[in-house]
């Protein structure tokens, strides 16, 4: 039995079946509506979430499969004391797969430990979000082509953005990936993962203005200050607009770059740029249903 706990559970060629899959979800839906027949898919959400939630629920019931689970830590017996581990072991005789989101970095792995089913990792704190990794790589290559030979440059809050510590790790095993690292000094990249990529000799710079880094670009990953994760409001409002992407800022970009964000956004990206057709982020979210598609079926061995 697998679990997803970090996008580095998959090989490169492991990775590049499931985006394969998701990609012929995506033209031939109907083929895949009844392979999760009888299926549950259990979504344990201690965090809030829009995207992710639903989506995993709208996945498993495109496959033909049910969905139950919580939505906050405060409807569950977590409320009462109850444990992570008991929870999923509850989970475990209730579905066949379960997806957990925890504000603690680390929760998903310790229900994985003694779960029957499957886990996957939701997110954890400001750690890992590996779907959204997933979501992120198959947006990339079915609108790029490709996912070596890209200057990426990712850009806000890189402290705290679980999304950008998954897609760094995720992307560092294609060739020829340069990153561009745009945030101001207090909300830098972990240094545990540019020291990782120093190690590994993944090209880097760390810069503080996106005005002369988008030139460069093939991607900005733009993402939201992580207000939850603050420890004092004060802090939190002094960086919340640091970066504002707007019809400006996007005519120093190339005709092709791509604008991605995980979502949800707050002011970093003026709604004005939505209208430009390098504005992405939300065809990104109709991909992160196919590819939570594909790694249902994945994890659940079932094929078509
Ligand atoms: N991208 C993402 O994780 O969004 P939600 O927090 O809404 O799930």
């Amino acid at each position: 039995m697998r679990h997803l706990m970090s996008p580095l559970d998959f090989s490169v060629e492991e990775l590049d079946k499931l985006l394969d899959l998701a990609n012929d979800i995506e033209k031939y839906p109907d083929k895949y509506a009844h392979v999760c027949d009888g299926k549950r898919i259990a979504t344990l959400f201690y965090e809030p979430s829009t995207r992710t939630r639903l989506s995993f629920e709208a996945a498993m019931m495109n496959l033909g499969g049910k969905v139950l689970g919580f939505s906050s830590a405060s409807s569950s017996s977590a409320a009462k004391g109850e444990s992570v581990a008991d929870t999923i072991r509850m989970a475990s005789c209730y579905a066949d797969i379960a997806a957990i989101r925890h504000p603690k970095e680390g929760a998903p792995l310790v229900a994985s430990m003694v779960s029957s089913i499957p886990v996957i990792n939701a997110g954890d704190g400001g750690h890992q979000h590996p779907t959204q990794t997933l979501t992120d790589l198959l947006t990339i290559r079915s609108l790029k082509g490709r996912l070596d030979h890209l200057v990426i440059g990712l850009c806000g809050d890189l402290k705290f953005g679980r999304t950008v510590h998954s897609l760094i790790e995720a992307l560092s095993r294609y060739a020829g990936v340069y990153f561009v690292l745009i945030s101001p000094e207090e909300l830098r990249v972990p240094s545990y993962i540019t020291e990782g990529m120093r190690q590994d000799n993944i090209p880097y710079k760390e810069v503080e203005r996106l005005e002369d880094a988008i030139p460069e670009l093939d991607l900005l990953y733009m993402t939201r200050v992580q207000k939850e994760r603050f420890f004092n409001e004060e802090d939190y409002v002094r960086m919340k607009d640091f970066y504002i992407l707007d019809k400006v800022k996007m005519e120093l970009a190339g005709p092709d770059m791509l604008v991605l964000h995980p979502l949800p956004r707050v002011n970093e990206i003026a709604v004005e740029v939505d209208s430009d057709p390098r504005a992405v982020y939300f065809k990104q979210v109709q991909y992160g249903v196919y590819v939570r598609m594909a790694l249902i079926l994945t994890l659940l061995e079932l094929e078509v």
